[in-house]
């Protein structure tokens, strides 16, 4: 992903509209209001922050206390036009940011599948170490192989995840599962479909590699909000789902 400019602006021009953005944004101040109730003030980092939409909305909500970090110089710059606290950090160096600060809540969202197998769990072991003793691990990632489509051509992706990728890295990490949801479910056979046919072109020379593009884009106005009128619903009805093309977890440190 990192020096693919077109994919960060796109990100930067859509993340307050898409539905899937609203979604997720959501999905992550609700699992900060269970950790922290009413509470605006806590110290929050968004690691791999992208173009801040994800800040963007929680400074909106009355958070004060943000900071992010990026490995992108395109995500930087945008995050600097929206007046966010954002460094230029390789997550892979964590360690050497500010080694001294720990943070109430991380937020580390679609980062993960930018990190070999080898790289994960010291990446998680990083972001445990950073975390205060009641703080928590936010991170939303990348599910299931059955949906990987042109997009996760565009973007980069090197691999998608299920609940048990994660499960085995927990200990060492020194972290538990505290949450974790599958997502969108009701929309996941809409998303499947498209998915498989982007497959389908690929598979058939109608797309190349080259020509890949993400699904970050706008659908017509209606439709978007359709959208996320289901998974909003989705969220408000059902605590676990047993598929959708991301994974929601809410880590926290092993007492
Ligand atoms: C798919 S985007 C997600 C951005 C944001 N978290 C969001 O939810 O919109 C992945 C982000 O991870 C960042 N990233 C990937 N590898 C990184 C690394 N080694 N260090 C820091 N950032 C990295 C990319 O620059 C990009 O902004």
């Amino acid at each position: 992903m990192i020096g693919r400019s077109e994919e960060y602006a796109k990100m930067f021009e859509l993340e307050g509209q898409l539905w899937w953005y609203r979604s997720l944004h959501e999905r992550v101040e609700t699992a900060l209001l269970n950790q922290f109730g009413n509470r605006r003030d806590m110290r929050v980092l968004d690691a791999g922050c992208g173009t801040g939409g994800m800040l963007e909305f929680l400074r909106k909500r009355g958070y004060t206390d943000l900071r992010g970090i990026d490995g992108s110089d395109d995500a930087v710059t945008f995050c600097y036009e929206r007046g966010l606290s954002v460094t230029k950090v390789d997550l892979k160096y964590l360690a050497d940011f500010e080694p001294k600060t720990q943070y109430d809540a991380i937020i580390c969202n679609d980062v993960f599948c930018y990190f070999t197998g080898l790289e994960l769990p010291p990446l998680l072991a990083a972001l445990a170490h950073r975390l205060k003793p009641d703080g928590v691990l936010i991170t939303n990632n990348n599910a299931f192989n059955s949906f990987r489509g042109q997009h996760d051509i565009a973007v980069g992706i090197l691999r998608r995840f299920v609940l048990a990728d994660f499960t085995p890295l927990m200990p060492a990490a020194g972290l538990q599962i505290s949450q974790s949801i599958y997502w969108s479910f009701l929309l996941s056979p809409l998303i499947l479909a498209m998915r498989q046919w982007q497959r389908l072109g690929l598979a058939l020379g109608w797309q190349t590699t080259e020509t890949a593009k993400s699904d970050v884009y706008l659908p017509s106005a209606w439709l978007n909000e359709t959208l996320y009128r289901v998974s909003h619903t989705e969220q408000k009805l059902f605590a676990r789902t047993p598929f959708g093309s991301s994974l929601l977890m809410v880590l926290k440190k092993s007492q």
